[in-house]
């Protein structure tokens, strides 16, 4: 191909990849908002003291409740289909709204894995707290946070040893 011909091509390409774009911000994912009550949320079966709940709110909730404070660019697609992506995926693996809806074993599980990830550095994602800056907890609050879930998990379900 000489050059002439290159060009048209990546002419094409460009257009038709801009159309493409053009075309999907008209397709938005369903909103993770649920205003109804939420009867199963965590704080209607554990006894969760507002400092916990207010760091686990900042920091977790936006892909693990059924509530998702979204940003300006979750207009823009394909951002919103990715970041729609992390909430249902979060959700499946941990969800604070639906949590009385796990047995107590299951419960305690999840507890004690939110402190594991929080300890190894997993949780937040790092892309999120790259953008959502509060999101990040220094030492003093992460250990009131984990310190909680570890002990409510030994509550619920103590641990044989
Ligand atoms: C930006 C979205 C986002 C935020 C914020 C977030 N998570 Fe997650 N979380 C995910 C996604 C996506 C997964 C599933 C994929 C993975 O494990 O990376 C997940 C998985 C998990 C899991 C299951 C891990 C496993 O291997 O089973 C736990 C536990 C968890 N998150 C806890 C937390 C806690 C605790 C916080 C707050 C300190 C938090 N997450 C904040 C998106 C998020």
């Amino acid at each position: 191909m000489d050059k002439k011909k290159i060009k048209v091509v990546i002419n094409r390409f460009l257009i038709v990849a801009f159309l493409g774009l053009v075309v999907i911000q008209a397709f938005h994912p369903a909103k993770n908002n649920d205003t109804s009550e939420t009867p199963n949320d965590i704080t209607k079966v554990c006894q969760v003291p507002d400092t916990v709940l207010g760091l686990l709110k900042t920091a977790c909730y936006d892909c693990h409740s059924n509530n998702t404070a979204y940003p300006w660019y979750n207009r823009i697609q394909p951002v919103a289909w990715w970041l729609d992506d992390h909430v249902q995926e979060g959700k499946h693996h941990v969800n604070f709204s639906e949590f009385g809806k796990y047995t107590p074993e299951r419960q305690a599980k999840k507890l004690r894995k939110c402190a594991h990830e929080m300890e190894e550095g997993d949780m937040p994602l790092n892309f999120y707290v790259w953008i959502h800056k509060n999101a990040i907890m220094n030492d003093a609050d992460k250990k009131i946070v984990m310190d909680w879930l570890n002990g409510q998990a030994d509550k619920i379900s103590p641990k044989k040893s």
